[in-house]
């Protein structure tokens, strides 16, 4: 007896200690130790939400690409499982997706239940006179994914090339088929498939180049989304990552809003036209969950990261972690529909104390917030801007270390600034004031959501409309939060503050 609590108690103390290194994010999953990149397999599945990840079971750079798998009853809480599919025999395995199974008509189900299938891309280095191969492949769960078999017969897709891959695949129930939409990164061309058994794919159509094309093309994700909160009026977001050559230099991803009638997607906008998903430097290859309820809002994560830095940023023991669930909605505007992302609701779970504070006096409400300092904190700010010219959050700041937060109105801009965040010297991309366009708001009201967690900022900004997602390694204890504002003062603002208390802390 004794012996069992003592064991629970250092279990949960080494988890503590795993959770709450320097930098280390409390309410975004990381795993405990070693490489992640992209979000991989997102699906809702008999009440848990799966995350599987590109993960290095050996190391902190990129590696031996297998998908880790953690799981979660609420997509804020998550548990590390053992690795779901190694890589084997030399073939890696890439960024893809999983299914539910529900009628079996892939034949790998039994017992008359749904299962879950993933489709990844196996990824073969080039040896000798063999050139790199990407294929897409086959593996089936029977048992919650906790265990899984890869299909003997794999692959189910082989053009013999060595850029094809980061399948998407989901049910559509219209043409009654499975669909996955395949990214050619070089030709900057999202192929579309179908299947009725996920094994016996065809060929259904092209989409691309549009938009921009400087890069790869890589992770495409089609969803159906519905439109200014309808519940029957929806059209379709086709999200595609870029690396590199993204707007702010590197990875990151752009979509395109559109009609998806089973076999093709036609885009709402002329092929010039860009539109990015993302205004930060660090949010890529981001997936939505299969399997979600019907009626349920499309909810969407990605890593939280960039390719330019991702194998330098300063963590141990891990490298890599995803961005909050994010709500998906597309809101009606003069230029058309554009995306709009919220946290998913259930962060406010986290949530300790509300602070909240309205009025004129900045000076005050910064002395009001000194107390609540802090480095894992939602904050929403409402404010009147009057003549103000600039308003500027500063975060994480503490002596010659800050991270701003702000909107110029005479530049229409919206901005990260890293350049004093702390640590930035282990890559020359990554000091960076990181903008984004914001028209000044007809109502003259600035709205601003931002999460901070330790050492990443994510900013909601006009409702979810334009969304910035970017790292900073500030020094420690940097937890000073106030608001800086240029020029007249704003008529008003109005702000509500959280803790938010770890994810890990059970
Ligand atoms: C994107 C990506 C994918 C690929 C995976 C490999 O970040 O390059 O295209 O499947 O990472 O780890």
């Amino acid at each position: 007896m004794f012996k069992t609590l003592a064991l629970l108690a250092l279990a949960t103390l080494t988890t503590q200690a795993q959770y709450n290194e320097p930098y280390r994010p409390q309410y975004h999953f990381s795993p405990k130790t070693n490489w992640t990149n992209d979000p991989n397999g997102l699906v809702f599945f008999d009440g848990e939400y799966h995350l599987f990840y590109q993960y290095n079971p050996q190391g902190d750079t990129w590696g031996h690409m297998s998908w880790g798998h953690a799981v979660s009853p609420d997509l804020i809480h998550w548990q590390e499982l053992p690795v779901a599919l190694p890589e084997e025999n030399g073939v890696m395995i890439f960024t893809g997706s999983t299914v539910v199974d529900e009628h079996n008509t892939s034949g790998f189900c039994t017992e008359g239940k749904a299962c879950l299938v993933a489709v990844y891309t196996g990824h073969t280095p080039k040896s000798g006179a063999s050139p790199t191969l990407q294929t897409q492949n086959l593996a089936w769960s029977n048992d919650r994914g906790r265990t899984w078999t890869k299909f003997a017969a794999n692959p189910v897709l082989d053009l013999r090339m060595s850029d094809f891959r980061d399948p998407h695949v989901f049910w559509h129930p219209g043409s009654r088929r499975w669909i996955m939409a395949v990214a050619l990164p070089d030709e900057h061309k999202i192929l579309f498939y179908g299947a009725p058994d996920l094994k016996h794919w065809s060929k259904l159509s092209e989409f691309g180049p549009a938009g921009a094309t400087s890069g790869q093309w890589e992770c495409p994700t089609l969803v159906e989304v519905p439109v200014d909160g309808s519940s029957t009026r929806t059209r379709f977001v086709l999200k595609i990552g870029l690396n590199p050559g993204a707007l702010q230099g590197g990875s990151g991803e752009q979509y395109f809003v559109g009609a998806f009638d089973g076999t093709k997607f036609t885009s709402d906008n002329p092929p010039a036209t860009t539109l990015w998903t993302d205004y930060g430097k660090d949010c890529y290859c981001a997936l939505v969950f299969n399997g979600l309820p019907r009626n349920q809002t499309p909810v969407m994560l990605g890593w939280l990261n960039n390719w330019q830095y991702a194998a330098k940023v300063p963590t141990s023991p891990w490298r890599g972690q995803m961005t909050v669930p994010r709500q998906l909605g597309l809101k009606t505007t003069p230029a058309g529909l554009r995306l709009v992302q919220q946290p998913a609701a259930g962060l406010s779970s986290l949530r300790g104390d509300r602070f909240t504070w309205s009025g004129q006096n900045v000076q005050e409400l910064n002395t009001a917030l000194q107390a609540k300092a802090g480095d894992s904190y939602e904050l929403q700010s409402t404010i009147t801007l009057g003549d103000a010219q600039k308003v500027e959050w500063k975060l994480l700041a503490a002596g010659n270390a800050w991270t701003t937060v702000g909107y110029d109105k005479a530049k229409g801009e919206l901005y990260v600034d890293r350049t004093h965040s702390g640590n930035t010297g282990f890559s020359k991309d990554f000091p960076a004031r990181i903008t984004a366009p914001l028209p000044a708001p007809a109502t003259g009201i600035l709205k601003l959501r931002i999460l901070v967690d330790r050492s990443t900022v994510e900013v909601f900004a006009q409702d979810g409309l334009v969304a910035m997602t970017d790292l900073a390694y500030p020094p420690a204890g940097a937890n000073n939060l106030e608001l800086v504002t240029a020029g007249p003062a704003p008529r008003r603002v109005e702000v509500e503050f959280w803790p938010l208390t770890s994810a890990w802390r059970r």
